[in-house]
């Protein structure tokens, strides 16, 4: 079939044996948009092997020419970005102007991480043995960072190209290969981003895609002997990959319930402006997304009232329009949405616009006086609809926060920066967010979740060293 785009190996474009293909539905549409190969187990086999003998002379590279790839991999990703930003649009109707900063700002990722690894890797360690009791100066030890091997790489549907490229680039420097499984809602503008870096002149077998279905290749991938570290951002497969992966360093962004604290002297204006980018930005979509809001009862009334009216100002359609909400990824992502706003509703939840639904297409929805009998207090819906609860003294806050399963992010609005701090410390979330959304953002931060949010940190710096080890000489002396 010459639809189906072809995955990549060994430097190559292939279609899979296996004569089959998975199909991707546009989620405003709801028709099939593309087609993927369906690869096979032998053909994971084969791109471990190549990965495995083309991450041995990579390693010899010198950093200086990885470097130099990856700048130039940058410079025609961001040449490339109207063709993969469509393909954004039509597989996870991404807004079109979201969908071309997501491409540019990967090249920037790309870019940064190529600097940061000549500096970070470009210096080791040297330690001399008498400082520790009982040592004469007799041994110097020097130690500097060495690659993991095979990095095998798995990123969501929300941002197929970003946190593709969050994973390769440091992957890459560091001296790795790389072995990336792009989420099938989402492959083709994966493939596409493949293909500027194949376009930069990678080694062979340095870097594959291979694309298919979970049930075909999941497993096999994350359980092969051939890898040497995962890292996945995503839902709860992730959980499930943890305990099936062997011994080897994980790096995992699961998700989050990112608690959004007011307080009584909050700019209020400021909030209402954070809330709605915070919960609504690409239809609240985004692992750190505003997930609820925590708003002291005798500002309550009037927070809610701004919201509401930025709320009726959210344009809802198609994500060619560029407009603010737009369909959600899948049909059973729309249904799930849809439980947890009957839940609430039978419940009691206060609605402040009226529901409506039509095919994946959510209008935005902001549900007042939740409690914390609701589902939507406490689960992600990863759609347009926004939790509001009612509390009567921080520390309410402050345990609803720790209270869930997720500790992503969190922010807290206050002109107190002293009461800010205090209750930064005391929210058990990878990150806290002063008067603002929570954001990953800028990609060279830490970002890192606790509990069910994720294990290891992120962030580019953290990334690279992530995907080393330390490796010693020691020079004994006479
Ligand atoms: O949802 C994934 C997460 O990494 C979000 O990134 O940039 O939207 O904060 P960002």
């Amino acid at each position: 079939d010459a639809d189906v785009f072809k995955y990549y190996s060994e430097n190559e474009w292939k279609v899979s044996s296996s004569g089959k293909s998975v199909s991707i539905i546009n989620p405003t549409t709801r028709k099939t948009q593309y087609k993927v190969q369906a690869c096979t187990q032998e053909e994971v086999n084969k791109v471990m092997e190549s990965a495995k003998s083309a991450q041995k002379i990579w390693a010899k590279t010198p950093l200086w020419k990885r470097a130099e790839l990856l700048h130039k991999a940058a410079a025609i990703l961001k040449e490339h970005k109207a063709p993969i930003a469509e393909c954004l649009v039509k597989e996870v109707a991404k807004p079109a102007k979201d969908a071309v900063t997501e491409v540019v700002r990967s090249g920037d990722l790309v870019s940064y991480c190529a600097e940061e690894g000549v500096r970070i890797l470009g210096e080791g360690k040297f330690l001399v043995s008498d400082s520790f009791p009982g040592n004469d100066r007799t041994k110097y030890c020097l130690a500097s960072k060495i690659p993991l091997g095979v990095i095998l790489a798995i990123p969501p549907f929300n941002y197929p190209v970003n946190l593709a490229v969050s994973k390769i680039a440091p992957a890459l420097i560091a001296g790795n290969s790389l072995v990336l499984k792009p989420p099938t809602q989402g492959a083709v503008a994966a493939l596409h981003m493949v293909h500027c870096f194949h376009l930069a002149g990678f080694p062979k077998g340095l870097i594959s895609c291979v694309t298919g279905k979970g049930s075909e290749i999941g497993d096999f991938l994350t359980m092969h002997p051939g890898v040497n570290c995962i890292s996945f951002t995503g839902g709860d497969t992730g959980i499930a990959i943890s305990k099936k992966a062997g011994m080897i360093p994980l790096q995992m962004e699961l998700g989050g319930k990112d608690a959004c604290i007011v307080l009584e002297d909050a700019d209020l204006d400021l909030v209402a402006g954070n809330i709605i980018k915070g919960g609504f930005s690409y239809s609240g979509q985004r692992c750190t997304a505003v997930k609820v809001v925590l708003i002291m009862e005798s500002v309550a009334d009037t927070l809610v009232e701004k919201v509401k009216a930025k709320v009726a100002k959210l344009t809802v359609g198609p994500p060619e329009d560029n407009c603010d909400i737009t369909p959600v990824v899948s049909e059973s992502s729309a249904n799930f949405i849809e439980g947890l706003v009957m839940d609430a509703k039978q419940k009691g939840a206060t609605f402040c616009q009226e529901y409506r639904r039509e095919g994946n297409l959510i209008w935005p929805l902001l549900l007042d006086n939740v409690r914390p009998d609701m589902r939507i207090a406490w689960e992600e819906p990863f759609g347009p609809v926004l939790p509001v609860i009612r509390i009567n003294s921080v520390e309410e806050g402050i345990h609803h926060c720790n209270a869930s399963n997720f500790g992503l992010q969190g922010s807290i609005f206050t002109r107190d920066i002293n009461k800010a701090m205090l209750i930064s410390d005391a929210m058990e979330t990878g990150t806290v967010q002063i008067n603002s959304a929570p954001a990953r953002g800028p990609d060279h931060f830490p970002f890192q979740g606790l509990r069910d949010s994720g294990i290891g940190s992120q962030g580019i710096t953290n990334s690279i060293n992530m995907m080393t080890k330390i490796k010693s000489t020691v020079i004994n002396l006479p």
